[in-house]
């Protein structure tokens, strides 16, 4: 809901998070920057899919491509002429909307309207409440559900077949008007292609138009030939990269969920053609057990299959999150068949095959691709982890319970007070545990709010060192879901960290 994801952005700039992108000048929308604890908790994400991606597949290696590409590659690709927006402006205000999302907007009203009529009668029946039978039968949410299929089969029959018009039909007869000023006046929808543009050369009559990269992929389709044969690799086999992509959103909102500058964390698969099926379910299953072995709760992800499907894909699905604002795409995983690499063969004239040893054959291999933002994870963890809770005494207490493999600081290290030995001994314990964990050293304030601090910030321990610890060489370790106290040796530290923190 509305205020809880205003919760989420308030915090992460609060909390060290996440900053708008030079903000002393306003900011530039839809861009932002991770902030002392963002980028940890951003490190620790790719890391955390690095290791599972390509440290436990044996037959899959990472690399690390440039940014700026051979302008050819997005001929081939597709991106130049295909990779657009459809766009309309509202003649009155001067406003630019995305057309799509306009439509997409005006059926999730009727989706609201369904949600109210189900609240109500809920209310109304109580326990003996069938809500499967509710929708199927009860006539206004039948009627406001049909409408909202028709309308959204109908944008992407227009959008499939490039009809503008009527795309722009629909708008006029759903009676859609610009939402910040209420007016009906449009002009008519045309396609804006999202790539970013730049130049290379030093004089602006040799320069050579350039792109930004739009997705992480084509950096390793163009390599598959050279890392197949370096790597020594045999199909199947995969390749995975983490970078920065590039797209000119026209729709900028809620916060880095979709943003102009991003990072996606993508591995191609590359497999004989007719077992892509086979690979395509693999992937699916593996994909979401990634997920799930966060915590975040298997009641958050769903499986959305596509139905129309982009020329190159003979099977694609979303792992959507449910983010404050919805259930929305998280990850994609497709079978992009052997659309890329025969595009790249065309346009290079460079044979791009491989030959199997096993069949005696070469061929050009099928693909399947998982591609997960790196920022959409980050949001996904950051907003399920956010929570105000009341304790027993009445209180209440903000929690930012982040998977502790996630946290930016493992532990905070918080002598009692400022003096009788107390800050050396909480200095050497850091100095004990820096090398395998980031800590974090805090002395000011009460301990009881440092706690909360703590707490607040997504740290998962605490260890307090108080007068007892000179006697006995224990300190208290504080957890923070639980807020549980234990007194622990220091010399068990490290073996209790690791165990503490093991998936
Ligand atoms: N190579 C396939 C590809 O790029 P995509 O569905 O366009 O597919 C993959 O993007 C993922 O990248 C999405 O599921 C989403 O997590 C992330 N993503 C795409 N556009 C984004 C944006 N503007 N801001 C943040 N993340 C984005």
């Amino acid at each position: 809901n509305d205020d809880q994801f205003k919760r989420v952005v308030a915090h992460a700039k609060e909390y060290g998070y996440i900053f708008g992108s030079s903000e002393i000048y306003d900011g530039l929308s839809a861009v932002y920057d991770y902030a002392q604890n963002g980028v940890e908790l951003k490190n620790n994400i790719r890391q955390y899919w690095w290791t599972s991606m390509v440290k436990m597949h044996q037959n899959i290696v990472g690399i690390d491509a440039a940014i700026l590409m051979h302008p050819t590659t997005w001929k081939a690709s597709g991106h130049v002429d295909a990779f657009n927006d459809p766009l309309i402006d509202n003649k009155d205000s001067k406003k630019r909307y995305r057309a799509d999302v306009l439509i997409e907007d005006y059926a999730e009203k009727l989706e609201q309207k369904v949600q109210k009529e189900i609240a109500k009668a809920k209310k109304r029946f109580g326990e003996s409440f069938d809500e499967t039978q509710f929708v199927s039968t009860h006539p206004r949410v039948v009627g406001y559900r049909q409408k909202k299929e028709e309308v959204l089969a109908r944008m992407a029959r227009s959008l499939d077949n490039n009809d503008l018009a009527d795309v722009k039909a629909l708008i006029e007869e759903l009676g859609i008007a610009d939402p910040e000023t209420g007016s009906k006046n449009w002009t008519e929808v045309r396609q804006f292609n999202l790539m970013f543009g730049t130049k290379l050369g030093a004089s602006a009559e040799h320069a050579t138009d350039l792109y930004l990269r739009p997705e992480t992929a084509q950096g390793i389709f163009v390599n598959f030939l050279n890392v197949q044969k370096t790597g020594r690799m045999k199909v199947p086999f995969g390749i995975a990269q983490t970078g920065k992509a590039f797209r000119n959103e026209i729709v900028a909102r809620q916060f880095i969920f979709r943003m102009r500058e991003f990072e996606q964390m993508e591995m191609q698969f590359f497999v004989r053609p007719g077992e892509e099926m086979k690979w395509y379910e693999y992937w699916k299953e593996t994909r979401l057990k990634w997920h799930l072995s966060l915590g975040l709760g298997a009641d958050n992800y769903r499986f959305h299959d596509h139905e129309k499907l982009a020329h190159y894909a003979n099977a694609a699905t979303d792992i959507e999150f449910k983010f404050p604002f919805g259930f929305k795409e998280l990850e994609g995983i497709h079978s992009r068949t052997d659309f890329d690499l025969k595009a790249h063969e065309e346009y290079s004239g460079k044979k791009l095959q491989f030959f199997d040893p096993e069949l005696n054959e070469s061929y050009v291999p099928y693909v399947v691709e998982t591609s997960i933002g790196l920022d959409r994870m980050f949001l996904a963890v950051f907003s399920n982890s956010l929570k105000e809770e009341t304790l027993e005494d009445g209180s209440t207490r903000t929690v930012l319970a982040l998977p502790a493999i996630l946290a930016p600081v493992k532990a905070a290290v918080l002598p009692l007070i400022k003096r009788d030995g107390l800050p050396e001994i909480a200095h050497q314990i850091i100095d004990m545990l820096k090398w395998d964990y980031q800590v974090q050293y805090d002395e000011k304030d009460a301990v009881g709010r440092r706690y909360r601090r703590q707490d607040a910030v997504g740290t998962p321990f605490c260890i307090t060192v108080d007068h007892q610890t000179k006697d006995d060489q224990t300190v208290t370790l504080r957890h923070r879901d639980s807020m549980e106290q234990e007194r622990v040796e220091i010399s068990d530290l490290p073996a209790k960290m690791a165990s503490l923190l093991e998936v």
